[in-house]
């Protein structure tokens, strides 16, 4: 047998193309004819445009066109209520400004210079009304919509009764998702009812499918390109504004046009993690066992959506505790709509949990770890069902191993090293374990080489690869003539990447496809090669690329052989996959375990991270070098989000002050410290055939708790404001 492919760390099949340019991104596409767009946008954060003065623009040289609400092409689909949750803000539709940045007028020109020069002459004027985008000023407008029901388990509040209690507050600012890559789309209507794009998206399929709506035209006169994608963390979820503005400007002057947003528009066009408050209620036994929690949550939204994500979710499901009950309610403001980022709310809700429990556990002398143990969930407490596969406490003991945990002095500021204050934290995080509906193709070339196409996307993790190992191992084909095509609306139906589920979702698809082509070779055989003729299908075996008699295993015949004894130049089978019933009879989740040891200058209280232990339980691990990098990237985001990470808003202006990459600091190379990343490794039995569960988001969430806890354990000073900043330490 050859040797198993999932498991091994096979270098990306795509890595040479990446790192010699030969990867062509949506914005590397020239089009003939091509024009070049910049977007005007809004300086107020609410009110209307009372005029558009576009005259000195159009006269600029190389100008195109300059396209408003005043002159657009109209967008058939748009939906004239108030709130459509799906359509978001429809650009160009009236003169309303809800928030500053909101684009106004996209200006079109022959080179990119010309348009961005072109945008300055635009004049507009505004009628202004007072914009509110101060979260603590405006939680007296807190509302739930119809889909954030209040959640009780057992008793409401039970925590009051409890012997041990804690109240605190935990707060997270604005965090914008701040890929390589800028957003963006080439967009050109070859007839007008026929869209080709280039785009920057989680998911080719979702924008056909939204843009068949807004546009009204049959979804297979949408192409949309995506097979390169320069990081997204959940950015690219969606369809935006700025790109139904470019497709517009297109259809109107009939030409392609590109846009690329800059780096400031990033922080006002593409989403952000919204700001939150939560309040977490906490009671325990004296001897650590939880028997209350209370989790409620308020975090921000936009004035034309209610953008909701799974913030208070981990608070319902992570412990054994009988009574749990949580609220989550919305604050809009004059800012444009959220949208999930990496972790999305789970590692919002992380932070307030894993900090508080970290609290309590203090207040009871309990080792925070052992306080976790003691209350861990057998069965999942929300669902009332066992579990699929569940390792958490092995990565408990994992990871506190690694990192020394246990030699520690658990006394707050007892620890020094080199006239540092030094910490040690830990926390928790969970993420459901999904698995979606995907389809596949697989052609079987005369050459012996396989190819597998699914309208999937990858953002980074290695999609391709992992889709690779996982067909090498199906059909005993060396991965070396494996190639996986995604990023392609003509490929077949394949969800976003998103929730930490392609791995699951097409990786099983992938093992179907390859199932289903094996079969469809053995038929071959069976009805047109002689040594196969009396044969049933369950007398062949299949086996390092080759179908085998089980009778006498020294009849056999290469599957390229079978293809050329019947003059076929190539074999395509199509599947479509998704769970099965297991998906009711079990709970499945990933679950991670973060420890972080700081330094903190006492002085300065300039925190420093030394060391980091991420441990998964994530099932089987399909490549070890991808699925390692994935983690450490969540252990980079986590540590910008512990640290720096925090977009500012002047509130008098309603703008942010530090939307750029020098004062909006995400993590460089030298914040990240040694980080080492175990895996538990053991497949989940019910998931899907490889027993992979996800990473992307457990890789972050909790992770920040970590880092708070171990500033706790360094200087005894608790942060429940997130980034944990010097001011705040000092
Ligand atoms: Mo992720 S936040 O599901 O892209």
């Amino acid at each position: 047998m050859k040797k198993q492919q999932v498991g091994q760390s096979m270098d990306r099949v795509d890595g040479r193309l990446k790192v010699t340019g030969g990867a062509k991104y949506f914005a590397d596409h020239q089009l003939e004819d091509l024009l070049y767009a910049a977007l005007v946008c809004s300086p107020i954060s609410n009110g209307h445009i009372k005029s558009i003065d576009a005259t000195k623009a159009l006269r600029a040289p190389g100008v195109a066109d300059v396209v408003s609400h005043l002159n657009a092409p109209p967008v058939p689909g748009y939906k004239q209520e108030n709130k459509n949750p799906k359509q978001g803000l429809k650009i160009f539709n009236d003169d309303r400004i809800y928030s500053n940045g909101q684009p106004v007028a996209i200006v079109v020109a022959n080179t990119l210079e010309r348009a961005v020069h072109a945008a300055s002459l635009v004049q507009v004027l505004y009628s202004q009304e007072t914009h509110h985008t101060e979260m603590s000023n405006n939680m007296d407008k807190a509302f739930q919509n119809n889909g954030m029901k209040d959640y009780v388990r057992g008793e409401a509040d039970a925590w009051k009764k409890a012997p041990v209690t804690l109240e605190a507050e935990y707060t997270m600012p604005i965090e914008v998702h701040n890929p390589m890559e800028l957003a963006g789309i080439v967009a050109h209507w070859d007839t007008p009812d026929t869209l080709t794009l280039y785009a920057k998206t989680q998911g080719v399929k979702s924008v056909q499918q939204t843009l068949k709506e807004l546009f009204q035209i049959p979804e297979q006169n949408i192409t949309v390109h995506a097979p390169f994608v320069g990081g997204a963390f959940g950015m690219a979820l969606r369809v935006w504004p700025l790109e139904v503005a470019t497709i517009l400007a297109a259809k109107k002057i009939r030409k392609p046009v590109k846009l690329v947003i800059t780096r400031e528009q990033m922080f006002t066009l593409v989403g952000y993690r919204p700001q939150a408050t939560q309040k977490i209620s906490i009671g325990a036994t004296i001897d650590g066992k939880l028997t209350g929690i209370t989790h409620e949550a308020v975090a921000i939204t936009s004035p034309y959506e209610d953008f909701t994500e799974g913030i208070v979710g981990m608070s319902k499901f992570m412990y054994a505790c009988p009574n749990v009950n949580t609220k989550y309610q919305l604050v809009p403001l004059n800012i444009s709509t959220p949208v999930w980022m990496r972790g999305p709310g789970e590692a919002t809700g992380a932070f307030a949990l894993e900090s508080a429990m970290d609290e309590l556990a203090y207040k009871l002398h309990i080792d925070p770890l052992e306080f976790r143990i003691r209350n861990h969930a057998d069965t999942d407490p929300e669902k009332n069902l066992p579990y699929s596969s569940k390792y958490l406490k092995e990565a408990y003991q994992m990871g506190a191993e690694k990192i020394g945990w246990f030699q520690r002095n658990p006394e707050p500021r007892a620890m020094k090293e080199d006239d540092m204050l030094v910490g040690y934290g830990m926390s928790s995080g969970a993420f459901g374990a999904y698995r979606g509906k995907a389809t596949a193709n697989a052609i079987l070339k005369a050459d012996g080489s396989l190819v597998l196409r699914s309208a999937a996307a990858d953002i980074g993790p290695g999609t391709a690869t992992a889709m690779v190992q996982i067909a090498a191992d199906a059909t005993g084909i060396d991965p070396a003539k494996i190639t996986f095509l995604l990023g392609e609306s003509a490929y077949p139906e394949a969800p976003r990447q998103g929730g930490s589920s392609t791995v699951s979702t097409v990786g099983s698809v992938v093992n179907d496809v390859c199932k289903t082509l094996q079969q469809k070779l053995g038929e071959l055989a069976i009805n047109h090669l002689p040594a196969f003729k009396n044969a049933k299908p369950e007398d062949i075996i299949y086996e390092d690329g080759q179908l085998l008699l089980t009778s006498d295993r020294s009849v056999k015949i290469s599957y390229q052989e079978v293809l050329h004894q019947q003059s076929l130049p190539e074999l395509l089978v199509t599947t479509t996959s998704q769970s099965g019933d297991e998906r009711k009879k079990y709970s499945m989740y990933s679950f991670s375990v973060h420890f972080a040891k700081v330094h903190v200058h006492p002085a300065t209280g300039v925190v420093s991270i030394k060391h980091v232990v991420s441990v998964a339980d994530s099932g089987t691990i399909v490549n070890s070098k991808t699925a390692a990098s994935q983690m450490i990237g969540g252990v980079v985001g986590g540590i910008g989000m512990a640290l720096t990470e925090e977009a500012i808003m002047d509130h008098r202006f309603g703008r942010f002050v530090n939307n750029n990459y020098a004062d909006y600091h995400v993590p460089v190379n030298a914040d990240v410290p040694p980080t080492d990343v175990l895996f538990i490794n053991k497949k989940d039995p019910y998931i899907n055939p490889m027993g992979a569960k996800g990473m992307g988001e457990i890789a972050l969430i909790g992770f920040a708790a970590a880092v708070s806890n171990a500033v706790f354990h360094a200087t005894g000073k608790r942060i429940r404001d997130l980034p944990i900043t010097p001011d705040k330490v000092m």
